[in-house]
């Protein structure tokens, strides 16, 4: 039976894999997000699957004993979901507005990351995977807390990769990179290609099984992305703000 934890698993794309391996997965699986409500319902949708813990990522003393304590029920661990982000639209550029940004998608994120490669590499196999963001690969006018933050992600996890090989141990990192998917994350104008949560993680299973380096989800975004990032500056610069 595989053992899988999965943080940010009260909403979206975190809750849609949490609901998918419980229904297909023969798993035991923790879960964990700040709203203790949603935690009930999946584990009164499935009894005996689920184990919960309510943390918020950006207390990381916290995070780290809420991490520990769901590993330890679930008698070690195969797979780490890191789906917990945020992310606002700032046309002021007002700083109150980017500070949980950074906490969440910086502070809180590596402390987890942090977490679960040393699991990991103590219990000497494992994988992680982090949904990080195709919008990762620019900058953004609208939102550039955001963006940037999930470039620190993706340069983060090609960090822990690196250390990995160099301890030659059977730990996968996947870095999976959405476009749009239909969440509350996914806000602003203009938004195209909006997959259905389900569709979504469809493929991140997909990519999970395959332990993939990178995957861009929906699959067509691999193909934007690669646009996106070579559309030249002169271009770029003009498309947003
Ligand atoms: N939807 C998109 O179009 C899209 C595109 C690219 C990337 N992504 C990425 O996909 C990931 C999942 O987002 P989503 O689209 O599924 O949106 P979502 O439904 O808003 O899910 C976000 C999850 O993160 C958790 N979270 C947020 N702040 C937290 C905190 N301080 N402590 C603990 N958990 C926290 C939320 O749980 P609580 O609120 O219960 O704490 C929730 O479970 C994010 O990293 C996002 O950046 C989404």
């Amino acid at each position: 039976m595989k053992k899988i934890l999965i943080v940010g698993a009260t909403s979206g794309i975190g809750e849609g894999l949490a609901r998918w391996y419980a229904e297909h997965g023969n798993a035991r699986i923790g879960v964990t997000g700040r709203r203790r409500e949603r935690l009930e319902d999946l584990r009164q949708w499935r009894p005996g699957v689920f184990e919960t813990e309510v943390c918020d990522v950006t207390d990381t003393v916290a995070m780290e004993a809420a991490l520990e304590r769901l590993a330890a029920r679930l008698g070690g661990l195969d797979l780490l979901v890191l789906s917990a982000g945020t992310g606002d639209l700032n046309p002021s550029l007002d700083y109150a507005v980017e500070q949980p940004t950074l906490s969440i998608n910086v502070t809180g994120w590596t402390c987890v990351a942090d977490w679960a490669v040393r699991f990991f590499e103590r219990q000497g196999q494992g994988h992680l995977v982090a949904i990080t963001s195709a919008g990762g690969l620019r900058g953004s006018g609208a939102a550039p807390a955001y963006n940037a933050t999930k470039a620190f992600q993706m340069n983060y996890l090609e960090g822990l990769r690196q250390r990995l090989a160099g301890k030659r141990l059977p730990v996968a990192v996947t870095d999976v990179r959405p476009g749009f998917v239909d969440t509350a994350m996914a806000k602003g104008e203009g938004l195209f290609w909006v997959a259905p949560v389900e569709k979504a993680c469809r493929q991140i299973v997909r990519a999970i099984g395959r332990r993939k380096r990178v995957a861009y989800v929906t699959r067509r975004w691999r193909i934007a992305a690669w646009i996106y990032r070579h559309l030249p500056d002169s271009l770029f610069l003009r498309m947003g703000g």
